[in-house]
């Protein structure tokens, strides 16, 4: 690419930046609206008696939401780098907080509509069964990176605050393993979004490789 085409690309990254930055506002509001819809369906469709199995069904929806709002989440980063839009970051911690949000609605399904508030049983089902283990380490994992998720926090921990929140790595991983672990015959949906998550994180080894040998 020449120099000429190089400056052109630049000035036009940095005007999208500007105007991505002046109307963060209302993206980001749009966004927490698009985070809300799929509640707004589960709320609709229950409402409307559709599912015959409304616990289930709440499980099920709620989990698919964690996952999808997980790997967004890991999308912006390699979005912004891609498109040089440095604003996209200012949405990432509205998408991980999305991601606890349905975690909390699934783990709270699960505790109590599944379980009602049965603690022994519920400490016996995370010991015996895999994909229940997998799930509830995958939480445990969203915890710390949701309380740190404030400007304070990041301030404090300073560079602390990357390498804690280089938990949603594993916490991703974990996630897709619940899943897959679950499943009981077609395994194309776990596979389709650990492949997805393949390419997430085979993105930023392969960056971080690039790195280590130009220094
Ligand atoms: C980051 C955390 C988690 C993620 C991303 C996640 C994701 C998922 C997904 C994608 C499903 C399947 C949805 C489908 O069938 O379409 C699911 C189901 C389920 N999850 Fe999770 N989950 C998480 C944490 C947990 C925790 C903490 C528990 C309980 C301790 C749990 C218990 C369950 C149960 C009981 C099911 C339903 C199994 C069935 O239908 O037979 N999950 N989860």
């Amino acid at each position: 690419m020449g120099a000429h085409s190089q400056a052109l690309g630049g000035a036009a990254r940095s005007s999208a930046n500007v105007w991505l930055g002046r109307r963060l506002p209302w993206l980001k509001a749009a966004l927490f609206l698009v985070c809300l819809l799929p509640l707004a369906r589960a709320a609709w469709l229950l409402a409307a008696g559709e599912p015959t199995n409304p616990i289930e069904f709440i499980t099920r929806s709620t989990g698919t939401w964690t996952l999808v709002m997980l790997l967004a989440t890991l999308a912006v980063s390699p979005l912004r780098r891609a498109t040089g839009w440095g604003q996209l970051l200012r949405l990432r911690r509205l998408l991980g907080l999305f991601a606890f949000f349905y975690a909390s609605l699934h783990f709270t399904t699960y505790f109590w509509l599944d379980q009602f508030f049965d603690w022994a049983a519920i400490a016996r089902d995370i010991v015996k069964r895999p994909f229940v283990t997998l799930g509830f380490a995958a939480f445990c994992l969203m915890l710390p990176l949701a309380l740190t998720s404030t400007d304070a926090a990041m301030r404090r921990l300073k560079r602390r605050w990357g390498q804690l929140h280089a938990l949603v790595y594993p916490l991703a991983v974990l996630a897709v393993l619940h899943y897959a672990w679950l499943v009981k015959k077609d395994l194309s949906q776990p596979l389709a979004y650990g492949a997805v998550l393949f390419v997430l994180l085979a993105e930023r080894a392969l960056r971080r490789w690039l790195a280590s040998r130009r220094a």
